[in-house]
This record gives C-alpha cells, structure tokens and sequence, in this order.
C-alpha cells in the first residue's frame, strides 16, 4: 500500500507529493512542525499540539493554513487513509512559495501545508523501552528561540548523528554552564539519589514538550516529588534514573550517559511507571 500525503488539499501518493523548489521552508527553513502521537487509531494530546502550533505559527507571524477544525479532519483523514493504528502524524506549515527573496512575502502568499502518517513498530520501542536507550552529551550550538517548533533542525540533525556515531540513541544538549538543556529531539530528565524528578523549566532554552507536560500532570496526580529547575551533566552522571520524553518515544528510559551506567545500568522504576502510566494522563478526542 502506498502511503498518502495531504499537500496543500490534496491527498496524493507519497511519490506525487510535491512542494515547489521555491517553498520558503526548502529556502529559509521558514516553517514549523508538530509530531502528535496516534495510538488505537486515535489522536493524541491534540488540543495541546494545536495550541502549541498556534503559538509557533504566530510568533513567527506565519497564517493558519486552515481552521483548526479542518486541519483536525485532514489529520483524520491522513491517519485513516494510511491505515496508521499506532504511530504518529506529521505535519507541516511554512511560509508558502514565493521568489527568493529574505524578508516576509507579500501579504496573502498561502502557506504551504504537509501532513503525513505513519506506523511505528510498538513491539520494538517496548522492547527499547526496556533495554532503555543510551545518551552522549555536546554543545547545545541552537538559535535562542527553540522554544519555537520550526523545522530549522541543523544542529539537532548534526547532534543526532554524533550520537549514533557514537553508539548512542539520542544527545544531550548543553549549555555555557555545563546544565543540560533538552534530547535533540525530546525533552531531558532525572531522578535523583532522593527520588525527585528534576527537568528544566520553560523559556530556558528548551521546547515546551508535549509530552512533558502531561508527564508535569501524571507527576501531580500521582504526588511524586518534583523540581523543575535546570541539572548539570555531572548531576546527571550521579543520578538514580535519567529518561526522556516526546511524542514518539513517550517516556524513554536513559540508561547510559556518556558511557557510565545511570544507577543501576537498568530502566529506572519511576521512568518504567510513568511509561506505563502515561496514557491514563493524556487526552483522547
Ligand atoms: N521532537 N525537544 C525537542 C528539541 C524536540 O524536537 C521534541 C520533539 C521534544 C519533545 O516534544 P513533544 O513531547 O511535544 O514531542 C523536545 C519530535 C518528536 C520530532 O522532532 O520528531
């Protein structure tokens, strides 16, 4: 079967889909992105990843492509036509077509829009999950606006890489100060010798995951202790667990940090519980 794409309102085959060289996105970067979790066939945390796509679309000052509503159709539709169960969905807006030219296009240039589905292999990130996943620390080298989801990935593809050179799974990313910032493509946490989970609050060089957030309520629910402050990589080498979130590895245990053992060596049992729990926490429409 091949897979569907929804571009700019028309769905067509993958081969077919098509994005004009002139995109402002291929140019400039010029978009931003969302990752929404699917699982039974259903949406996930929906509502907080369209508001987390409207905050991005609008300090960037790039139009909706469309109404709310219709892009939770076309998310549907991209989903059902992929015959995705469990998996994600992808989309992307950008700035549209337009001569390359550096500043904005002219008033009523469209957006450009990409929505994409696909299956992941649940038996596989469960067994990744229980094996947990080991990490490498770098420069976090980004621009001062991660806290915006655009597509201007650079620096985590090259993060990335690094750390697969490196036999790992994901990079730690930090800052001047030695503290750890965020995964290049999730959220960074740790538990410490006393048992309190510890992330870096918002608006300090970190994207405001999804995911994060309903694992913020899950800790309330469940009355785990908590600080939300930044972690050294030194704290985290000393840590009793380490683990990761985002909307497709959920919560992901963090077993090695620069080649040492984090406690154990083994998935910690708060990072284990709160991957079991995760979805009595986030909210399907
Ligand atoms: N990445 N930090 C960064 C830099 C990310 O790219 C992501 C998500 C997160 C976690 O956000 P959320 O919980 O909303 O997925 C944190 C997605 C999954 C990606 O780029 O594929």
């Amino acid at each position: 079967m091949s897979r569907i794409a929804y571009v700019n309102g028309q769905y067509v085959p993958h081969a077919h889909a098509m994005i004009g060289i002139e995109d402002r996105g291929y140019q400039f970067a010029d978009g931003v992105y969302e990752v929404c979790e699917v699982r039974g066939g259903r949406l996930v945390d929906e509502r907080r990843h369209m508001a987390r796509l409207d905050r991005s679309l609008s300090e960037l000052r790039i139009g909706h492509p469309m109404s709310p509503a219709a892009l939770g159709m076309v998310m549907r539709e991209t989903i059902r036509r992929n015959r995705v169960r469990d998996g994600i969905v992808y989309l992307q807006v950008t700035r549209g077509e337009m001569k390359r030219d550096f500043p904005f296009p002219p008033e009523g240039t469209r957006p450009s829009i990409v929505v994409t589905s696909r299956s992941h292999n649940n038996a596989r990130n469960e067994k990744a999950a229980e094996a947990g996943i080991a990490v490498v620390t770098m420069p976090d080298i980004r621009w001062q606006r991660v806290d915006i989801k655009s597509v201007a990935l650079l620096p985590n593809v090259l993060a990335k890489q690094q750390a697969r050179e490196q036999g790992a799974k994901e990079a730690w990313l930090v800052d001047g100060e030695g503290r750890v910032t965020e995964g290049a493509s999730s959220n960074a946490w740790i538990v410490t010798r006393d048992g309190v989970l510890v992330t870096r609050p918002l608006q300090t060089g970190i994207l405001p995951g999804i995911t994060r957030s309903v694992v913020l309520d899950l800790i309330a629910r469940e009355g785990l202790g908590f600080e939300e402050r930044p972690f050294t990589v030194q704290e985290a080498y000393e840590a009793r667990e380490a683990f990761v979130t985002s909307a497709s590895q959920l919560v992901m245990p963090v077993v090695q940090i620069d080649g040492r053992p984090v406690g154990n060596g083994a998935p910690g049992l708060v990072a284990s519980a709160l991957r079991r729990d995760y979805h009595s926490q986030a909210e399907f429409i």
